[in-house]
């Protein structure tokens, strides 16, 4: 069955050269867009005028090339990218700041993160490095965290057990085998299949640009198994492998601690997989914080001609008579103003595009339900932010985050967790991940001299504040107050069994529901990360599908939805949308300025 193999190859190598000859190539990247860092910008004023540019019809660009429903990193991805192709482009965000869950926001003076904890993949020439040095024309630097970057804490306060995780070529797997001795074969046969999930994830992203009929054909034929054992970790649950390679409880749980609302059982391993391996050659944080983000993002979408604006919700996709989009709508005041554009990118989930932006006849076409009835809501994220008091030094906080489960069987844990009503919740919040933002950033005792900040984060069903759906911010009522509070307190009580110093150092606390998700970043249904990552969206036919182009001519998709969650995720989702727009596959062009700076590099190194 290897002639399939070869024929498939052979396949994407026409397309390829058809692609690389048949017509104009955009030319997007190249060393010389990369400029040495400029110096940080902390006067409030010049940012908000990058970042919080409002929404005024006269402030729209004519002659648009393309709208992007939303401003995270997906969707500004998409943008700065087609910008760089030459592209006029208008960002349009709902929130009153450019970046979704980049943004930061400020609070009694601290100034906190929202969505961005740590980052991987950010090595030197590494393929994501390179994408976000173009983007922003290496205006965005990254600071590296210590080696030991999380540390994993399972049990009861008194039979508690803590796990270190460490980043390194060689040194994450030497790591856990200290920590698991009598268990080094299941780590190798464990990092194996981490390592092969890494390599030929690219197989799974082809199954998103290749025609849906080759894909059934491949399905069909049970031909995607024989291409690459790649395609079985996808469609494996996470568990039943992890099972067959140790019965260590403990080492279980570790290798699907990065928590993101799915059990184990339920998930694919596949994706555990990828999320650990993300940090397995470091872990960074964006220097000067996550804003940096969008504020060095959006001058490469503005070069070009294009803008982002905010305060700028959009209420539909407008269709034409042929079935094509042709601009979006956008609430201002009681009026909802036009904007036109040949290219509608929607960077505001799947949920949200089909079920919100699209008329009714549109939505209820059977490839859009079939494509709905693929994909399910991801679950919410419950966030307190703590403000301290004191320096990092004189608090004794590090840059290591804690992620901290009451049970080793992190199965049941989070079925139990999910599956509880709502008075239950409190006293039974059974995971929590914790970290100091400002212990990461060089420039927080710049920023915020004097103080610190401590971030607390766990999942959280949608339902348990679903009656409170139609209120205002801040106008929910006591009993929202009380709940919301009380989870609040809870996380932080166990919080301080870990950091008893910190007790009379916290200056502030507040604390962020599903709903506040639904009001400032758009989700839904509160999702933390988007459409739901469970073992489904992992199928060769739902990954197929969430592809950027949808079944309305002129509208595609960018972000989290269309691959994985995460900066990376969000970041390639925007690569792949860019590629379907141009039609151009943009990583042929970035692998070709990957080996070039290799080359240069080695070039300097022998003279
Ligand atoms: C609490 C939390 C912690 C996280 N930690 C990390 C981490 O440590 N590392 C990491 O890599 N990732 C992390 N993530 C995930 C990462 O932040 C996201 O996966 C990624 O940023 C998603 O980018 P996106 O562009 O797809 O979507 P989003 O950032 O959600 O952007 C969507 C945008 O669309 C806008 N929008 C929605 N509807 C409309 C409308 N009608 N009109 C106009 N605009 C609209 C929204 O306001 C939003 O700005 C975290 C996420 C959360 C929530
Ligand atoms: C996980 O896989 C095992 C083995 O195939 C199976 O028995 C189990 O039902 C699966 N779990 C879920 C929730 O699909």
């Amino acid at each position: 069955m290897w002639w399939l193999l070869y024929t498939l190859i052979c396949v994407l190598l026409v397309a390829v050269i058809f692609f690389l000859t048949a017509r104009r190539r955009y030319k997007l990247f190249s060393e010389k867009s990369v400029r040495p860092p400029g110096p940080l910008v902390t006067d409030s004023k010049e940012r908000d005028d990058r970042l919080k540019r409002g929404f005024r019809a006269d402030r729209v660009p004519p002659a648009l090339d393309a709208v992007v429903i939303g401003s995270g990193v997906g969707g500004l991805a998409a943008a700065a990218l087609l910008s760089k192709a030459g592209k006029k482009v208008l960002v349009l965000e709902q929130h009153d700041q450019a970046g979704g869950c980049t943004h930061t926001f400020q609070n009694k003076g601290f100034e906190f993160d929202v969505g961005i904890h740590y980052l991987g993949q950010l090595h030197e020439n590494s393929l994501l490095r390179i994408t976000m040095d173009q983007i922003t024309e290496g205006q965005l630097q990254f600071t590296r965290l210590g080696q030991q970057f999380d540390t994993l804490i399972l049990g009861q306060a008194d039979q508690r057990r803590e796990y270190h995780i460490h980043s390194g070529k060689t040194e994450m797997t030497a790591c856990l085998k200290r920590q698991f001795p009598g268990e080094e074969e299941a780590i190798d046969e464990f990092m194996k299949l981490m390592k092969l999930a890494s390599q030929r994830t690219p197989l799974i992203a082809i199954l998103k640009m290749i025609p849906y009929w080759l894909v059934n054909f491949l399905v069909r034929y049970g031909l995607l198994d024989r291409i690459s054992s790649v395609f079985r970790l996808a469609t494996t649950n996470h568990s039943e492998i992890m099972s067959r390679l140790t019965q260590n409880k403990d080492l279980q749980a570790l290798s699907a601690y990065l928590f993101y609302g799915v059990p184990p059982k339920e998930s694919s391993f596949l994706i555990n997989a990828l999320l650990l391996h993300h940090y397995k050659r470091g872990a960074y944080y964006p220097r000067g914080g996550a804003s940096e983000i969008a504020f060095h993002i959006i001058p490469v979408i503005q070069q070009a001609g294009g803008s982002v604006l905010v305060r700028a919700p959009v209420q539909r996709v407008l269709i034409n008579q042929q079935g094509k989009a042709y601009g979006v709508t956008v609430r201002k005041g009681q009026d909802e103003i036009e904007v036109h554009a040949p290219v509608i990118i929607s960077n505001a989930g799947i949920f949200n595009t089909f079920q919100k932006f699209l008329p009714k006849h549109v939505q209820d076409k059977p490839e859009i339900q079939s494509l709905l009835g693929m994909v399910r809501h991801g679950m919410g994220s419950f966030l307190v932010f703590v403000g301290l008091d004191g320096t990092k030094e004189e608090l004794g906080i590090v840059s290591t985050n804690f992620w901290m489960y009451k049970d080793n069987d992190l199965d049941s844990l989070m079925e139990r967790y999910s599956s509880l009503s709502r008075d239950q919740v409190l006293g039974n919040i059974p995971m929590m991940f914790i970290t100091f933002p400002s212990a990461k950033d060089p420039t927080a005792n710049i920023r915020q001299p004097g103080k610190s900040c401590m971030t607390l984060l766990t999942m959280a069903s949608y339902e348990w504040f679903e009656e409170w759906e139609g209120t205002r911010l801040g106008k929910r009522g006591q009993d929202y107050l009380d709940l919301k509070n009380g989870m609040a307190q809870e996380l932080l009580e166990w919080a301080l069994t870990i950091f008893p110093q910190l007790r009379d150092k916290v200056v502030m606390v507040d604390a962020a529901t599903p709903l506040t998700n639904v009001h400032y970043l758009g989700a839904p249904r509160g999702e933390m990360y988007g459409a739901e990552h469970n073992l489904e969206r992992f199928t060769p036919e739902t990954v197929a599908r969430t592809r950027p182009q949808t079944p309305i001519d002129g509208l595609y998709l960018t972000g989290q939805d269309v691959f994985c969650n995460g900066l990376a995720g969000a970041v390639h989702g925007g690569l792949l949308c860019a590629s379907a727009v141009l039609d151009q596959i943009l990583y042929i062009d970035l692998l070709a300025l990957k080996t070039q700076m290799k080359h240069k590099k080695t070039n300097h190194k022998l003279a």
